[in-house]
């Protein structure tokens, strides 16, 4: 009597279980968005952000989730990528390893030696602010070389809006319209950057972001 309770119990415990795991799709905190993993199955679209700003190597598993999404709402029309426009927040559409291989190669064309330690995408202002410093109060490279980093960044694109968008030519920085032009290096004169536009080089990180941002085909 006994045994057969406890048998049913345990029935009764594996299959409420086995349901429970079926469907656990736990939320994963935002400050854990990088560290943790998910599964493909369970979107996180609280960790879009984060992702994007801290992790973008796992872009892959946010677009998967929102895309299996917008398939099961309209399959005979998929959505196109937004990635690299206004509506993502100018999410960029190639991985930051990817891009980074683009840069560099293209600063070995055209950019000295010691100077490509300034050819990665980053977006975090304090390792900005450091790699800055190495070239600037370090004489590491040569304030002349900026254009043609630029340049390479931007794979001669031109993410003026973006930079706009971004606050880069918010009044607030004081200098007018003069940082935009670090986001259009095909278009003004870049050749003449000053100690002046250390304002601008304060937001490298910004100006690298909608750089990356601007590369929307391989
Ligand atoms: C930048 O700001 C100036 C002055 O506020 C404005 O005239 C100009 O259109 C802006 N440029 C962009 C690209 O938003
Ligand atoms: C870059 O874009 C901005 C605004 O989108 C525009 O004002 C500017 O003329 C463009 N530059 C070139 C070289 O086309």
């Amino acid at each position: 009597m006994i045994l057969k309770f406890l048998i049913s119990a345990l029935i009764c415990f594996v299959f409420i279980e086995a349901e429970s795991r079926s469907l656990e799709c736990s939320k994963v905190p935002i400050g854990e968005c990088c560290t943790r993993l998910w599964s493909e199955r369970c979107p996180q679209p609280q960790c879009a952000k984060q992702v994007n700003r801290r992790c973008p190597e796992r872009k892959a598993l946010i677009q998967h989730a929102l895309h299996s999404k917008d398939l099961r709402r309209a399959p005979q029309k998929p959505e196109a990528p937004k990635c690299g426009t206004a509506e993502t927040g100018y999410q960029p559409c190639t991985t930051k390893s990817v891009a980074n291989k683009l840069f560099l190669s293209c600063c070995e064309l055209y950019v000295p030696q010691e100077c490509h330690f300034m050819c990665e995408y980053e977006y975090d202002q304090e390792k900005t602010k450091n790699m800055l410093s190495r070239m600037i109060l370090e004489n590491k490279c040569s304030f002349k070389h900026i254009s043609s980093i630029l340049y390479c960044a931007s794979q001669n694109r031109n993410n003026t809006k973006c930079c706009a968008d971004l606050d880069l030519n918010s009044s607030q920085l004081m200098v007018g319209s003069r940082c935009l032009r670090m986001c259009d290096p095909s278009g003004s004169s870049l050749d003449k950057i000053t100690k002046q536009d250390v304002t601008c080089l304060y937001n490298w990180n910004v100006i690298m972001y909608c750089s990356h941002s601007g590369i929307t085909e391989m």
